[in-house]
């Protein structure tokens, strides 16, 4: 098996830890070595002898992680994501088994097409809206137009909550608020691992222009069900065809992203009825299918306030680093690594 991965870091010492319990040889091609020259050339002697990656990886089982993070600087990071993509295009020429095959992240990296391909099939979204606002005119317009004064912004192909900003608008457009974790800092757009709220019209203009010159999509915020006076929403990993783990993730606020210093507590712990676990099994089920090639995916679900309806937020086919699992039983690697071992995945890919 190897893992494409970063040298260190919990996905690497985790994914090795569970590999080493499953009696899975496990080899980890760092990224350093894939993103620091055109990467298919030959890699550097030390790490590969004599092999570009796609030879490197013929005959293996393969899982890839995201890269190391290279910047907080939403500008910068689109140009990171481009080489990403690049690289993802070209580890799928590779022969050999992947975990998640390189076409089907790269697609889940598109929350506008993904959340379109979900949709097509029937299956219960946030609501998506086809405009593409480019600066906030544009969006006030977009929302008078559709009578719709709570809205999500979000880059389209970020992750980490990095730019997304939940907005309301009074109907009369004198009070505005923003929550987002993105600040502008030097004249330049970064990314924070804190939730920030302002209601200064002038400075939730001045960020939301920047960010829609980015690209991004627009949605509905959807009120998500309370736990204790305070919102949660579940990020929910489901591989090999089951639930494997949820956590739920409970926030003051409306941005409920772990690293924001929100609280995980035990999907057990809001006693949901067992109709509506069920509901949320059949749906993961449902979304997995529409990607071929994905056997793992950490999808993100809110259960609306009141009738407790579950809808996607959003799938990541990199979502399975869950802290509550890999400092306890670490079950979703170890699984992962009993199935690359035993041949049993179906995301053959046979490098046409
Ligand atoms: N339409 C929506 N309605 C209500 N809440 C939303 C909506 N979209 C996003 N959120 C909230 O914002 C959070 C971040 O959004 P999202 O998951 O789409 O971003 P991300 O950058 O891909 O995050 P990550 O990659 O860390 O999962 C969600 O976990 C959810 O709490
Ligand atoms: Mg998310």
């Amino acid at each position: 098996m190897i893992l494409i991965g970063t040298r260190e870091g919990k996905r690497t010492d985790y994914m090795l830890k569970a590999a080493a319990a499953e009696n899975t040889p496990l080899e980890v091609l760092p990224w350093e070595a894939l993103q620091n020259q055109p990467p298919w050339e030959k890699l550097p002697e030390d790490l590969l002898p004599g092999q570009s990656p796609t030879e490197r990886l013929q005959g293996a089982a393969v899982k890839i992680d995201p890269p190391p993070a290279q910047t907080f600087h939403l500008e910068e990071m689109a140009k990171s994501l481009e080489a990403y993509k690049n690289i993802l295009e070209h580890l799928a020429k590779a022969e050999c088994r992947f975990l998640n095959t390189p076409e089907s992240i790269r697609l889940l990296l598109d929350k506008r097409r993904t959340k379109h391909l979900l949709g097509d099939s029937g299956i219960p979204v946030t609501e998506i809206f086809p405009e593409e606002p480019s600066n906030v005119e544009e969006l006030l317009e977009l929302m008078e137009r559709r009578r719709c004064y709570s809205v999500f912004v979000k880059p389209r192909y970020f992750s980490g909550a990095a730019g997304v900003a939940a907005f309301r608008v009074h109907p009369r457009r004198d009070k505005f608020c923003l929550y987002t974790s993105c600040q502008l800092k030097k004249n330049q757009l970064a990314n924070t691992k804190k939730l920030s709220r302002t209601e200064n019209p002038k400075e939730i203009c001045h960020l939301l222009d920047r960010l829609l010159a980015l690209d991004c999509v627009v949605e509905r915020w959807h009120p998500k069900a309370n736990f204790h006076g305070k919102s949660f929403d579940l990020r929910v990993v489901f591989q090999f065809g089951h639930v494997a783990f949820i956590v739920a993730r409970q926030s003051p606020g409306p941005i409920t992203n772990l690293h924001l210093n929100n609280q995980a507590l035990p999907a057990k712990s809001l006693g949901l009825a067992s109709p509506i676990l069920d509901e949320i099994e059949t749906i993961c089920a449902r979304a997995c299918s529409v990607f071929p090639g994905l056997s793992m995916a950490g999808i993100d679900i809110l259960l609306e306030r009141g009738t407790l309806r579950p809808r996607i937020i959003e799938m990541n086919g990199q979502g399975d680093l869950i802290y509550q699992d890999i400092y306890g039983e670490n079950l979703i690697y170890r699984e992962q690594a009993r199935h690359l071992r035993c041949e049993e995945i179906t995301s053959v890919n046979d490098g046409k």
